[in-house]
C-alpha cells in the first residue's frame, strides 16, 4: 500500500453563498504551496486513454456496476497514484459537499454547503426538502470545489459518489451530477458506500493505518462497529436495533430546545459542559445483552420523560430561559451524554476483544462518523482502546461529520485497484435508472453478534458491500486461472 501524507489546510471558512436558502459553505482555503505542487503534473494521467466519450461500451472498460470486476492497473504503482485526481460527491443525507483529492493524499479542496435553516425548521432532514436543497446548490457546490482546487473537469481522473446508504432522493442528486460530470468528460466512475467512506478516511490521515483495524462508526443513521480486513471487506460485529446515537443526540436538542443549525449533536455538546453528568438516573441500554449491538430508543424515552418531568419548555431557547431551567436542562445534557457514550464504551470494549480474536494483529481503533467530533466521546474511548493496547485514529471534526474529501479518498482506494464503472453516456436517456442503495449494509453479519430484535425489524434491501467484492475476487481467481 502506497504511504500517504495528509496536507489538509486546518482552516476552514464559512460563508454563506445563497442567503435566501441560507445556506452554510465551508471550504478549505488550499495552500499555495498546494497549487504550485499541483501545477507540475498538469498532464493528465494515463488512465483515460482507456475511455472514449461514449465509452459504456468501450472494450477498454469492463462494465463494473460498481465494485465488480475492472481491470487492475493501478496497483502497487506510486506514480500513478500521485497523478491521480478524483473528485468526491456526497448528497447522502443533509450536506451537500464536493472535494478534489490527489492520489498521495493530497486534499486540494473541500466546499461542504449545508442545510442549517432546514435542518432548525424541522427539527431533523426531510427527504423532500433536503433533496430540493441538494439541487438548488450543487452545480455550484462542484464549481466551487474545482475552482479551488484550480482544475477544470478536463484535469479529473475519474468522479466518486456516494450511491448509498442514505435517502434515495438525495442520493440521485449526487448521482445524476456526477454521472453528468462523468459523461461529458469522459470519465470512470467509482460509486461509493457512504459508511466505508466514514472508515477510510482515516487512512488519509493517519499514515501508520493499514488493515485489518477496527473501526466504530457513529453518525445520524448508523452506529456500527466493524472489522476492516481489507479495501472492500468489513465483518460486522455491532449494529444499532434501533436509533443510533446521532439520532438520540439530535432529539434531545430537539426536546431541549437547542438550537439545531449545526445538527444536535454539538449543541447538547456543548450545553453538557454547564451541567452535572450524574444527576439524572438513566439506565445504559443493553446491559444484559453480552453482543455488541446497541439501542438509543429507550435512553431517548428515558431522556423525553426527565425533560417532561422537569416541565422544560422545547419552545423556550435556551437564550431566554432562568437560571434554573437552564441548569435542568445542562443536567439533562450532561447525563444524556454520560449515559450514551458509557454504552459506547462498553460495546466497544467486547468488540475489541472479538476482533483480536478474529484478526491477532490488530494495532488500531477508528473513530468516525458525525458523533466521532464529539470531544467527551473521543476523550472517553481513547481510554478504553489504550487500555487494549490499541491506538485510537479520529479524523478531524471537518472530515468525521459528512464530507467530500472521504468520498474522493475512498473512490481513489477502489479506484487504484481497479474498481470503477466506465464513463456513462455524454447524454443520459430520460428514463435511466441510477444505482442508489439507499438500505446497503456495509459488511457481513458476525455470527456470534447477531441481533434477533434487528433481524426480525430490517429486511436488507441490497447485498452488503463486502458480498459483492468477494463474489466479484472469486470471480476474478477463476478467469485468472
Ligand atoms: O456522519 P454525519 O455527519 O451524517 C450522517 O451520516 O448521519 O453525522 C451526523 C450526526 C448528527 O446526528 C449529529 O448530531 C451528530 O452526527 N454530531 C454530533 C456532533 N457533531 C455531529 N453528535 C455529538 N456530538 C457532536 N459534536
Ligand atoms: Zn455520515
Amino acid at each position: 500500500m502506497v504511504r500517504l501524507f495528509f496536507t489538509l489546510s486546518p482552516t476552514i471558512s464559512r460563508f454563506s453563498i445563497y442567503p435566501g436558502i441560507s445556506s452554510v459553505l465551508a471550504a478549505t482555503n488550499t495552500s499555495l504551496r498546494l497549487r504550485r505542487q499541483h501545477h507540475q503534473f498538469k498532464t493528465k494521467t494515463p488512465t483515460l486513454p482507456l475511455a472514449s466519450p461514449s465509452s459504456s461500451s468501450s472494450p477498454n472498460f469492463k462494465r463494473t456496476r460498481f465494485y465488480s470486476t475492472g481491470a487492475r492497473i493501478f496497483s502497487n504503482s506510486n506514480y500513478f497514484d500521485d497523478n491521480l485526481v478524483v473528485l468526491g460527491i456526497e448528497t447522502s443525507c443533509d450536506d451537500t459537499a464536493a472535494a478534489i483529492v490527489r492520489g498521495n493524499g493530497e486534499v486540494l479542496s473541500q466546499v461542504i454547503s449545508s442545510q442549517a435553516e432546514l435542518l432548525a425548521q424541522y427539527g431533523g432532514v426531510a427527504p423532500k426538502q433536503a433533496e430540493e436543497a441538494h439541487s438548488r446548490v450543487i452545480d455550484k457546490v462542484v464549481q466551487d470545489a474545482l475552482d479551488r482546487a484550480n482544475l477544470t473537469e478536463k484535469d479529473l481522473s475519474a468522479v466518486a459518489v456516494t450511491i448509498g446508504p442514505g435517502l434515495s432522493l438525495c442520493l440521485r442528486v449526487g448521482v445524476r451530477k456526477a454521472r453528468r460530470v462523468a459523461g461529458e468528460f469522459s470519465l470512470p466512475m467509482v460509486g461509493v458506500h457512504h459508511m466505508e467512506a466514514h472508515a477510510l478516511v482515516a487512512r488519509l490521515v493517519e499514515q501508520e493505518l493499514s488493515f485489518p483495524f477496527m473501526a466504530l462508526l457513529v453518525s445520524g443513521g448508523h452506529n456500527l462497529l466493524v472489522l476492516a480486513h481489507k479495501l472492500g471487506q468489513y465483518t460486522q460485529l455491532g449494529t444499532t436495533v434501533d436509533d443510533a446515537l446521532g439520532e438520540a443526540f439530535d432529539k434531545t436538542a430537539k426536546w431541549l430546545g437547542l438550537d439545531m443549525r449545526r445538527s444536535g449533536g454539538p449543541a447538547v455538546e456543548e450545553l453538557a459542559l454547564e451541567g452535572d453528568a450524574k444527576s439524572v438516573k438513566f439506565n445504559v441500554p443493553m446491559k444484559n445483552h453480552k453482543d455488541c449491538n446497541f439501542s438509543y430508543a429507550g435512553l431517548k424515552t428515558q431522556v423525553r420523560l426527565a425533560i417532561e418531568a422537569k416541565e422544560i419548555d422545547c419552545k423556550c431557547p435556551l437564550s431566554s430561559t432562568t437560571n434554573g431551567d437552564r441548569r435542568n436542562r445542562a443536567d439533562i445534557a450532561a447525563s444524556f451524554q454520560r449515559v450514551a457514550v458509557l454504552h459506547l464504551e462498553e460495546k466497544c470494549e467486547r468488540a475489541i476483544d472479538w476482533a483480536l480474536e478474529l484478526e491477532p494483529s490488530i494495532k488500531h481503533m477508528v473513530v468516525s462518523g458525525g458523533v466521532a467530533s464529539n470531544k467527551y466521546v473521543r476523550l472517553r474511548l481513547n481510554n478504553i482502546v489504550e487500555n487494549k493496547n490499541l491506538k485510537l485514529v479520529c479524523p478531524p471534526p471537518s472530515l468525521c461529520t459528512d464530507n467530500g474529501v472521504m468520498v474522493a479518498w475512498t473512490g481513489l482506494e477502489h479506484f487504484r485497484v481497479g474498481r470503477y464503472d466506465p464513463p456513462p453516456p455524454a447524454i443520459e436517456p430520460d428514463d435511466y435508472v441510477y444505482d442508489l442503495r439507499p438500505r446497503w449494509p456495509l459488511g457481513e453479519e458476525y455470527a456470534r453478534g447477531r441481533s434477533e430484535a434487528r433481524s426480525m425489524r430490517s429486511a436488507r434491501i441490497h447485498p452488503s458491500l463486502t458480498s459483492i467484492i468477494r463474489a466479484d475476487d472469486s470471480l476474478q481467481q477463476q478467469t485468472q486461472t
